[in-house]
């Protein structure tokens, strides 16, 4: 699932250097995530997990930085996350997911970079078993984190829109556009974390996506 249709995107080799642009940022973003996350009350399974998880990132940002010969634009503070571990647990699980289905597409261009796509696959793993550990658990942390992914989903479309913002991706935005939220929708929707009527709550960019280049 997920992930395939991203594969079968062909970008032209143009594409490749605002890929890794866009991957510098995005590094740097998840490393970022995940230090916050660390200063949270998570249980402590998932503790464990963020020290390698911070780790991979780490890695990962170093590898862009290298191709790229700079670093990224620094930070004063963390990006915030939400403190309760359901809500958490959804921004991780959405986040890696979308970076996923970015490495998935980075790879059809550079499949040398093919070992970062597989540390992605197994960021999402993990934080998919929490998911269905928390919709299995009590009602309320259930709920909680049905709802945080309603919200996060509801944002998504401008995320990834900003995230494709570059001149020479515009011939084939809309389609990976369309491709990278169909992707995640199907995750959550498997997970269990969105049910039957949120597809017809997508913004407006959903609105816009449709005609292939
Ligand atoms: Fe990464
Ligand atoms: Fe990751």
């Amino acid at each position: 699932m997920s992930s395939d249709a991203t594969m079968s995107i062909h970008l032209p080799p143009t594409c490749e250097a605002a890929l890794l642009e866009r991957f510098l940022k995005a590094e740097a973003m998840a490393l970022w995530t995940v230090r916050s996350a660390r200063l949270q009350d998570v249980p402590p399974n998932v503790y464990a997990f963020l020290r390698k998880h911070e780790e991979d990132e780490q890695q990962h940002l170093a590898q862009f930085e290298t191709m790229i010969g700079r670093r990224p634009r620094e930070r004063e503070r963390f990006p915030s996350v939400p403190r309760q571990w359901p809500a958490l647990a959804v921004q991780l699980y959405g986040y890696e997911s979308l970076g996923l289905e970015f490495a998935t597409l980075l790879v059809t261009l550079r499949p040398d970079l093919a070992s970062i796509r597989e540390d992605e696959l197994v960021h999402v793993e993990f934080f998919e078993q929490e998911i269905h550990r928390l919709l299995r658990s009590e009602a309320a942390a259930a709920e909680q984190a049905r709802i945080s992914a309603r919200a996060w989903w509801r944002k998504l479309p401008r995320t990834v829109d900003r995230y494709l913002d570059a001149a020479v991706l515009d011939p084939c935005r809309q389609t990976l556009i369309k491709l990278i939220l169909a992707a995640i929708e199907q995750r959550f929707r498997e997970t269990g974390l969105l049910g039957g009527k949120e597809a017809t709550m997508m913004p407006s960019v959903r609105l816009a996506v449709g005609e292939d280049p």
